[in-house]
């Protein structure tokens, strides 16, 4: 049995390294875990094959990195061969996503229709694990669920690696399978919202693994000294760059460093010479079968020196999976040690679990200095890390402006936890300590947009909704549009409305790009500049959402015009909920025939033509 994942930040890696974890004790000794760019796909579609996928989708309907080429090579063979090549396969997938995005599930669901489409039969119905409904409960009942169904698919999978033809698989009783969660049945996979363009997936890949070097052209704090928080405007000098070329819009992707105290630490509590240089190979058994010659762990470049590898390769902070815990569990000598991190992982340990690591978020070295006595091999270790992100930056300039060279602003992450402890943002204290160094070199490379990017008409309606750093692409947006109305003939339509809603704490402390904003207010690029500052007033939080509520009459007359764009861009799903909530009820409420059902459904309907268009992180 093949366990393969597609995954960003690091969830369905857990699940699916999880499941596969278990399966041995289910009956099933003879399994394979990787992430789909570890194997090739005709090796995945060979008659007889049984294949368990756990996907997420990321940006906006993407492919997660580790399964880019693996999802388009898929798609293309099950078009040009349909109904063939994956003959005789039997396939079950668990998808990861997020109601809040538009393209919700549009990763697993094309995953399913491609399996489909090549001919092979799902032995288990597709499970669709919502973060907003609670992801590891999900997924927690459908993998209980998966184990019989994976049984039969396992015993006639080799009747069907001589006759792939072989029909529907059926569960043990006769019938099809059945998903304890309710899962949505495989043979009529949803449509999918948003299309998931193989191009711009190959490009992000290629940019990742050959990132360019660029050097800080400009810092600037942007907010006000007595704010607490910080938000940084820096512009990166790429001239002579190849293959960043951006548009508004498009992002950059930044390869952050760990904080180099904690990685010296960490080699001192692992024993570990920071210098010494290490090789990697697979593991006895554990390499991925067929032509491919995939090393394992691609994140980490070998040879490696120990410093290198916990500095750029690894996730050393993030809030520990189960399965480091477990890991870690394991290289405990001590049997209360061992018995502690053992509880945190197990089903009954899930509260703890939330506290003491989805809340304290200890870091690598916290966990081990709290268990003296781990001691876990090097390569266990690597091997159950998280990869070290990349980081994505709005950008926040067209390439017209400015001199062509892109510029970010992000605000630091430094948060402390419900115990005290203060923790820091990786990237952004990384980029934030070293801006001013001349020195300081940032590995970068241009993540394209699939669809948030402005119009290409001026006369188009266009409502942007950006609080904080979500102003960010708005800047960009603005300023394409300020060259095309400058370049506008008199035989051209005129420029139509363009509001833009903007939220933050006080204006006098972290209201950004002002003097940009009121510049694109003053000249007419912008129509409408409406702010909502959250902490101005001792009785009332105002947000970008009631400032829609007391526009909405204005509101939903844009937004109903032919051609009309929404945009809605920043931090937190919650905002994004709340700003959908007030368009629905301005539409309902202001135009005709509409009702809160019509309403939600003309912006589903925007959604799917590209012009309401949601940038969340
Ligand atoms: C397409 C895209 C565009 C983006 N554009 C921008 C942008 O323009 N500007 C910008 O600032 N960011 C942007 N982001 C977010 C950015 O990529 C990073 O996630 C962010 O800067 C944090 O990175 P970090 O490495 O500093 O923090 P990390 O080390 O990744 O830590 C962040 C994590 O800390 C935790 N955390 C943070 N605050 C708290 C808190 N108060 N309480 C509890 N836990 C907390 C959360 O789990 C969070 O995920 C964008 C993300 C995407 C996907
Ligand atoms: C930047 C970003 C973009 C996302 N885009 C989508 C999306 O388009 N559709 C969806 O259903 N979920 C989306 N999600 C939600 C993720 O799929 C969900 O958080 C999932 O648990 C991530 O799994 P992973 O860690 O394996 O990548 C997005 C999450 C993030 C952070």
């Amino acid at each position: 049995v093949k366990f393969l994942f597609g995954s960003q930040t690091g969830n369905a890696a857990e699940i699916c390294k999880e499941m596969a974890a278990e399966a041995p004790a289910k009956g099933f000794p003879n399994v394979h875990c990787n992430a789909m760019n570890e194997v090739d796909v005709k090796d995945v579609l060979k008659p007889g094959a049984v294949v368990v996928y756990v996907v997420s989708s990321t940006g906006d309907g993407d492919a997660p990195d580790n399964c880019d080429s693996f999802f388009t090579k898929l798609k293309r063979v099950a078009k040009k061969e349909a109904g063939v090549c994956g003959a005789g396969v039997q396939y079950a997938v668990l998808g990861l996503g997020d109601q809040n995005y538009s393209a919700f599930m549009a990763v697993p669901r094309s995953f399913t229709a491609a399996m489909e489409k090549a001919g092979a039969k799902a032995f288990y119905p597709r499970g669709e694990a919502d973060e907003t409904l609670g992801l590891y409960e999900y997924c927690e009942k459908w993998q209980d669920g998966l184990w019989e169904p994976l049984r039969t698919a396992s015993e006639r999978a080799p009747a069907l690696a001589k006759d792939p033809t072989g029909g529907v698989a059926k569960d043990s009783t006769g019938g099809v399978a059945k998903d304890p969660t309710g899962g949505v049945a495989p043979a009529a996979p949803a449509p999918v919202p948003a299309p998931v363009p193989a191009a711009a997936a190959d490009a992000a890949e290629a940019d990742l693994v050959g990132p360019y070097l660029a050097k800080v052209a400009k810092s600037e704090l942007m907010t006000d000294p007595k704010s607490d928080r910080r938000v940084l405007h820096v512009e990166f000098d790429t001239r002579g760059a190849r293959g960043l070329d951006f548009e508004p819009g498009d992002s950059l992707g930044v390869l952050p460093q760990n904080d180099p105290a904690l990685v010296d630490a960490l080699a001192a509590r692992l024993g570990l010479d920071p210098n010494a240089v290490f090789e990697l190979g697979w593991a006895e058994g554990q390499a991925p079968s067929g032509p491919t010659s995939a090393p394992p762990l691609r994140h980490i470049r070998c040879p490696a020196s120990v410093g290198a590898a916990l500095t750029h390769a690894v996730d050393v902070t993030a809030p520990p999976r189960k399965s480091l815990l477990r890991v870690l569990a394991e290289a405990c000598t001590d049997a209360g040690e061992r018995r502690d991190l053992l509880t945190l992982c197990s089903r009954g340990g899930r509260d703890e679990y939330k506290v003491r690591c989805g809340d304290e978020c200890p870091t690598l070295l916290d966990l081990l200095e709290s268990h003296p006595s781990c001691a876990p091999g090097w390569a266990e270790l690597l091997d159950a890390l998280q990869p070290l992100q990349p980081r994505m930056y709005s950008i926040t300039s067209a390439p017209e402006a400015h001199g062509g060279v892109p510029a970010v602003a992000f605000s630091v992450v430094e948060f402390s936890t419900p115990l005290g402890a203060i923790r820091r943002g990786v990237a952004t204290n990384w980029l934030d300590r070293r801006a001013s160094d001349q020195t300081f070199r940032v590995p970068l490379y241009v993540k394209k947009s699939t669809h948030f990017a402005p119009p290409t008409d001026v006369s188009h309606p266009v409502i942007m909704i950006g609080p904080g750093t979500g102003v960010a692409p708005f800047r960009g947006f603005l300023e394409r549009r300020r060259a095309m109305i400058a370049a506008a003939d008199a035989a051209s339509p005129p420029p139509g409305p363009a509001w833009l809603f903007f939220g933050c704490r006080r204006r006098d402390e972290d209201y950004l790009y002002r003097g940009d904003l009121e510049s694109f207010a003053a000249d007419g690029t912008l129509t409408e500049l409406v702010t909502a500052f959250s902490r101005e007033s001792s009785t009332t939080k105002t947000y970008v959402q009631h400032r829609i509520a007391e526009r909405a009459a204005e509101v939903a007359a844009i937004v109903a015009a032919p051609e009309a764009r929404v945009y809605v861009c920043g931090d937190g799903a919650n905002m994004a909920k709340d700003v959908h909530g007030a368009l629905v009820d301005a539409l309902a409420v202001h135009v005709d025939g509409m009702d809160e059902k019509r309403a939600s459904e003309m912006l589903m309907a925007m959604t799917k033509e590209g012009r309401y268009v949601r940038d969340i992180w």
